[in-house]
């Protein structure tokens, strides 16, 4: 008898990790996979289902202009209670550390059936920040019977909280993605992109989206790149905005007027990789490009306090620069200036998976269910 798998997920980042792993399953003897997307996120989530071209068997379809952490919470958990009813899974897998992530989970326990937690076990400890991201996956953790983690480090936080039973390590699904994604000769499908010339002088590829960023430190940010643009006549700035008004607002008034810094709309992840790939370096407040760029061999300086990917930061490719505009700048500085400090910091590495982390987690479902 086949196992009924639902992959739940609404965000971005989420889609681009879990639809390699959905994948996976529908190419797995013995598992068979329905997907309910929440859509927390609409444009910048359809995106990515189309990329991989794949349909949701159910869409709960609830972003909201004006959503909350509490109307995200309880709209994910009463839609996917009728879909539960509905459907009778015998696995809920959810991802990593979104509202969507830590509410689907919480309603899959509610009925009593088991979760699977794709991207197990990051920490900052610290309950703020990110928020609401770390007690999200903390929740998880505590109601999943099932942890699939990219690293050993990743085990070992979970095991340091006393969450030692069927946690694996498996790497992380954003590397499976790169096998499709990154070409040599590759043609942007963003109009906005494909106008830029990134063949002349250095590209900057910026991301910032944190809820904790919000105000005034990505208005520290958002300064900072423009003094550096104004400094470095060479570089270029290239920024898909989020869709989030808080976000695109701001980046506006900031930074709208500058020549060499290009707000664009959010592109489809085909086209991002390739992106990293042409950049210099990255700067940015995103969990997933802190996975992506080291995997490319770019610079990474990372616009937070904290991260709980210290794995590219203690192997020198990645730095946690702050939200401090004078801090930002000296770091970019060193790193634009110092050829030698540029060099030790674009080595390719590969600290976050090997790419074949969908089908070790398939592996370990159907050994989880053989021994029941
Ligand atoms: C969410 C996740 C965060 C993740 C991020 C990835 C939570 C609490 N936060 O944060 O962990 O890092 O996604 O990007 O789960 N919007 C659109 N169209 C879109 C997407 C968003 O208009 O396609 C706008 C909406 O106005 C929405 C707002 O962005 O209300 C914020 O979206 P939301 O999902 O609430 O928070 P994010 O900051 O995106
Ligand atoms: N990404 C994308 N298009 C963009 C910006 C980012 O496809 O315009 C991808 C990026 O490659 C990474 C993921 O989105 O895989 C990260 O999403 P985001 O920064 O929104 O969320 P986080 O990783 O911080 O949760």
């Amino acid at each position: 008898m086949s196992i009924k798998i639902l992959s739940v997920f609404g965000t971005r980042p989420e889609a681009i990790k879990m639809l390699p792993l959905v994948k996976a399953v529908d190419a797995t003897d013995g598992l068979t996979g329905k997907v309910c997307i929440t859509a927390q996120h609409r444009e910048m989530l359809d995106q990515i289902m189309d990329v991989f071209d794949v349909r949701a068997d159910w869409d709960l379809d609830l972003m909201r202009p004006d959503q909350t952490l509490t109307s995200i919470t309880s709209d994910v958990a009463h839609g996917l209670a009728e879909v539960l009813q509905d459907y009778e899974p015998d696995l809920v897998l959810v991802h990593g550390d979104t509202t969507t992530g830590f509410a689907a989970a919480l309603a899959a326990f509610y009925h009593q059936v088991p979760v699977g937690h794709v991207e197990a076990g990051l920490r900052t400890n610290n309950i703020m920040s990110p928020f609401p991201e770390e007690a999200n996956r903390q929740l998880i953790s505590r109601i999943a019977t099932l942890h699939f983690s990219p690293t050993e480090l990743n085990v070992e936080n979970l095991n340091t909280e006393g969450v030692d039973q069927h946690v694996h390590i498996t790497g992380n699904t954003v590397i499976d993605a790169f096998a499709t994604t990154v070409r040599d000769e590759y043609a942007f499908k963003s109009a906005e992109l494909a106008e830029i010339d990134l063949g002349t002088g250095r590209s900057i590829l910026l991301t910032a989206h944190r809820r904790e960023n919000l105000g005034e430190p990505m208005r520290q940010i958002f300064m900072a790149v423009h003094e550096l643009a104004d400094k470095y006549p060479d570089l270029q700035f290239i920024y898909p905005v989020h869709k989030n008004p808080a976000v695109s607002n701001l980046a506006q008034e900031v930074l709208g007027k500058h020549p060499r810094v290009y707000l664009i709309d959010p592109i489809d992840v085909e086209d991002l990789h390739n992106l990293i790939s042409h950049s210099h370096l990255v700067m940015t407040d995103s969990g997933g490009l802190q996975e992506e760029a080291p995997t490319l061999g770019k610079p990474v300086l990372v616009l937070r306090t904290e991260t709980e990917r210290p794995e590219a930061v203690d192997a020198g490719v990645a730095r946690v620069v702050g939200v401090d505009k004078e801090d930002i700048i000296a770091a970019a500085r060193t790193l634009l200036e110092d050829e030698e400090e540029y060099l030790s910091m674009s080595r390719a590495i590969n600290p976050y998976g090997d790419g074949y982390a969908s089908e070790r987690i398939c592996a370990a479902i159907q050994e989880y269910f053989a021994s029941k």
